[in-house]
Order: structure tokens, then sequence, then C-alpha cells
């Protein structure tokens, strides 16, 4: 069955109150229009036109996807006549044409299979998927003839007291044989909204003797559409459940699943157990077996297997490898490549650095620019002076190399192989292998200065005495 699908995305979305394209309002990092245009593009259409209006450089600009062309309806002179702008992109096809709205994010693409299996099935002309709405208002209502067949649909505005009581609502999801899709231009116009509404297609249909059928297939949960920003947010948090439920069923343990974000992008490998208030962001990947503990963020990263994240630990733009422990409060920033079973702990701020394997940097430190070999010890308190207020510098630490506690790295400069930095000191030049470099004072002892210090003050006290006795 060849396939086209059209999405509607020309409309004002007055509703939202925003200067932003309504399909353009976010679900975590992604427009709730490309939730739709993913779902769809699992059905393999041949084609996919996306009808945009006023805003259209914006949606064209931020939209990913293959085959999808976009259709302009200058115009929002309502739903119908927004799908009659997408003719001419589907003049030389001829099969089925799926239109959605394109405020519709919570779709998924099993319930559109089903519906086209029905709609071809049964050989209709034009099909739609009805849910049973909590609270119908938003939507037009499916009027059913005696024998319980669908007849038309009924916008809240136009609908009579009666008519609003009904509960089943049309999701605006259509399955249009191309050949009715001549009837679009006999819409017309409602008086009260002065628009061409594109539900008005079923009774035109019918009446016309072509097949007709509605489906009550599908849940409000998924089916919605979101015209103000409490509704999105309603889909937000429908979506953040929607993908938490995925993971667990693939064995992801949470503690708290209500508190856990997980955007659409992200992986998990399994037995990996995360901890409340984890925000998993962007391209995310997360390997087998790790844990994730409280108040984690972690975006556009990438964590290897086995790997141990402690509480309120930033991870941005990074690579962890497997085994590695981080944090608490560690910050990884861009470009870094944390080698397997190294330890990052508390308060150590890593950017652009590589980090090999087993390499500990514990307590209190900034690495930023840095090579650091494997099995490198960093003491507490030690800090890369990478930048001279003009350029970034490199500091290079070979293997085995011992960096005592409260060392500044006054980069660019080199640590050999196996040598050893006194803590405390201050290294401008390259340290040779296998040596001990000290850059500190040398400590000098003054025998009997506090004794002598101590005899001058009650010396004193007793001077203050004596006056005040006088
Ligand atoms: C529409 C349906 C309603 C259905 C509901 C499902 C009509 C008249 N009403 O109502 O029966 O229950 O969807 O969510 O169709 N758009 C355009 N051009 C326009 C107007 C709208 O492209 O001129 C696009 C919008 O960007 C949006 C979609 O069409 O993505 C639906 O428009 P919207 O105004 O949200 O319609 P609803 O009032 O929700
Ligand atoms: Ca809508």
């Amino acid at each position: 069955m060849k396939l086209a699908c059209v999405i509607l995305a020309a409309g004002l979305g007055k509703r939202m109150n925003s200067s932003l394209p309504k399909v353009m309002h976010k679900i975590y990092d992604k427009p709730m229009i490309q939730y739709v245009l993913d779902s769809v593009s699992k059905l393999r259409p041949e084609r996919t036109v996306i009808v945009v209006g006023e805003h259209h450089e914006e949606i064209e600009g931020s939209i990913r996807g293959s085959a999808v062309s976009f259709a302009l309806q200058r115009e929002a002179k309502g739903t119908g006549d927004a799908l009659s702008k997408a003719k001419a992109a589907l003049k030389d096809f001829d099969g089925t044409v799926l239109v959605l709205n394109g405020d519709t994010p919570l779709v998924t693409p099993e319930t559109l299979k089903r519906f086209l299996r029905l709609h071809h099935k049964q050989r209709n002309a034009v099909s739609l998927i009805s849910f049973i709405a909590d609270d119908p208002k938003a939507y037009g209502r499916i009027l059913r003839d005696s024998l319980g067949r669908i007849s038309s649909i009924v916008e809240d505005r136009d609908a009579t007291e009666g008519q609003k009581n009904i509960k089943e609502v049309n999701s605006g999801v259509y399955a249009i044989e191309q050949a009715a899709l001549g009837l679009l231009k006999d819409i017309p116009l409602n008086p009260s909204k002065g628009e061409y509404y594109l539900t008005e297609v079923i009774s035109i249909a019918k009446n016309r003797g072509y097949k007709v059928n509605s489906y009550c297939i599908g849940s409000e949960n998924e089916l919605m559409g979101v015209n103000t920003k409490s509704e999105l947010l309603k889909a937000h948090l429908a979506m953040r459940k929607r993908i938490v439920n995925g993971w667990i069923e693939k064995g992801i343990t949470f503690i708290d699943p209500d508190s856990a974000f997980v955007y659409p992008d992200v992986r998990i490998g399994g037995d990996t157990i995360i901890y409340p208030s984890v925000y998993l962001e962007g391209k995310t990947r997360v390997g087998k077996g790790c844990v994730i503990y409280p108040n984690v963020h972690i975006i556009d990263s990438e964590i290897g297997d086995g790997v141990l994240i402690k509480d309120s630990t930033v991870i941005e733009g990074a690579i962890v490898r497997s085994k590695a422990v981080i944090g608490p409060f560690a910050h990884l920033r861009h470009g870094c490549d944390i080698g397997s079973e190294s330890k990052i702990g508390n308060f150590v701020e890593v950017k652009k650095s590589v980090i090999g394997q087993g390499t500990k940097a514990s307590h209190l430190s900034y690495i930023g620019d840095a090579l650091i070999g494997k099995g490198v010890n960093i003491g507490a308190g030690t800090i890369t002076c990478n930048y001279d207020g003009k350029e970034k510098r490199r500091t290079t630490i070979d293997d085995n190399v011992f960096i005592g506690s409260d060392t500044q790295l006054v980069a660019p400069v080199r640590v050999g192989k196996g040598a050893y930095v006194g803590a405390g000191s201050t290294i401008t030049k390259d340290v040779p292998p296998m040596s001990l470099a000290l850059s500190r004072a040398e400590q000098k002892h003054i025998e009997g200065w506090a004794l002598k210090k101590q005899f001058k003050v009650q010396s004193l006290k007793l001077k203050v005495k004596n006056r005040k006795d006088r």
C-alpha cells in the first residue's frame, strides 16, 4: 500500500499566548512536530508533507527527517484549507494519505499502523481515529446515525448542549484515499469561525456515497491535542512517564520513576540503577550496570559499562569509560575522555582533558586542557593553570606520575613518566621522567621563637597591671 503523510502545522496557535509557533513548543529538547514526524517516519511513507504558515522558516529550519517537503498555507483559513495546500505536493501520488495535526506529539506508530490496517481492510475512502476524552471541550464531537455509524463531526463552538455531552471526539488523524482528496474543494466556510474545517470531509464523503468509518482506538494519553501551555505540560508529563516506563520494561531500575527525566534520544544499558532527581539529556548513552546516584545531570555524554556516578555530579559532552567512579560533586565538561577504572572525586572539575586508565583525582582539583596518562595520582588541590589570559595551554602528565597535593602546573608543561612532584609545588618547567620536582620555599626553624613570644606577652600584661595598680 502506498502511503503519504501530511502534517498540518500552519495554525496560529493563539491559545499558547507565545510568539513561538505552536508546533515548535518543546517537550524536553524536541519540538512537538518532531515527535509527530518521528512517529510517522516509522510507517516509512513514500513522502511526508508538512503544511506550514506564517512562521514557516522557523519550522523548516529545525525539522529533521528524510523525504519531507513543505507546503505553504499563507493565511490560516482552517484545517480543510491547510490540507488542500498539500495537494500540489501529492499530485502524482496514488495511494493513502494519512493526515495528522502537528500538535499531537504523543501519537504512536503502533496506533497509526493499526488504524491504517483497519482503513485498508475495510476499503474505506475516508477513515478517522476517535477517542474518549475526559473533558471533550477542546475537540470536535463525533456524531453517529441511528445505526451507530459516524455521520459528521461538530466543533464545540457549533455544538448543541446535547452534543456537548458527547465524549467521543475527533483525534485529527485521518486516512484519505487520494481519489477522495478532490472533496476538499467542496468544504464550505464555517460561518462561526470563518474557516474551512477538514472535519466536514466526513459528512461530504458520506453524502457522496464514499465509504467512511471511524475507529475509537487509542487513548487521550496518546491522541491529545496541545493547544495551551497547560496542555503542553500535561503532554510533557505523559511523555516523561512513557519514556521512563519504556526503560523499566527494558530492565532499568528507577528508585523514584516520578523524579527521573530521561530525554527521548537517550539510551540506557540493562541493569543500570537510577536514583531520584536524575536528568539524562540530549544524546546521552549510559552503559550496562551503571549506578547513578541522586541529583546527577548528564548531557550529551557517553557513559561506559559499570560506571558509578555519585550524587550531585554534572557531566556534559564527555566520555566516561567503563568502571570509572565519578563524584560526588564532580563536574566533567565538554571534550573530556575519562579512562576506565579511573576516579574523579568530590569537587573536581575536568575540562577538555584525557584521563588515562586507573588515574585518580580524588579531591578538589581543576584539570583543564590536560593529557594525563595511566595510573597517575593527582593530589588534593591540584590546579592546571591552563589560561595565560590570552590562550589555553596544555598540561601533559605521563603514566604513573605522582602529583603531590596543592600543586600548580603552569601550562604548557610536561611531567615525565614515573616522576614525582612534591606537595605545594608550582611547576613551570618540564619535569624529567623518574625524577622528583620540588618548587617550594625551604622550611626554616627559628629555635625558641615561641618561648620568646610567650615571654613578651607576659611582660606586656605585667606592665598594664602595674599601671592600673598605681
Ligand atoms: C482540530 C479539529 C477537531 C479535533 C482536534 C484534535 C478542525 C476544525 N477541528 O481542532 O475536530 O478534535 O483538532 O486535536 O479540524 N492548522 C493549519 N492551518 C489552519 C488551522 C490549523 O495548518 O488554518 C493546523 C494547526 O497548526 C494544528 C492543526 O492544524 O496543528 C489543528 O488545528 P487546531 O487549531 O489545533 O485545531 P483544533 O481546534 O485543535
Ligand atoms: Ca489542536
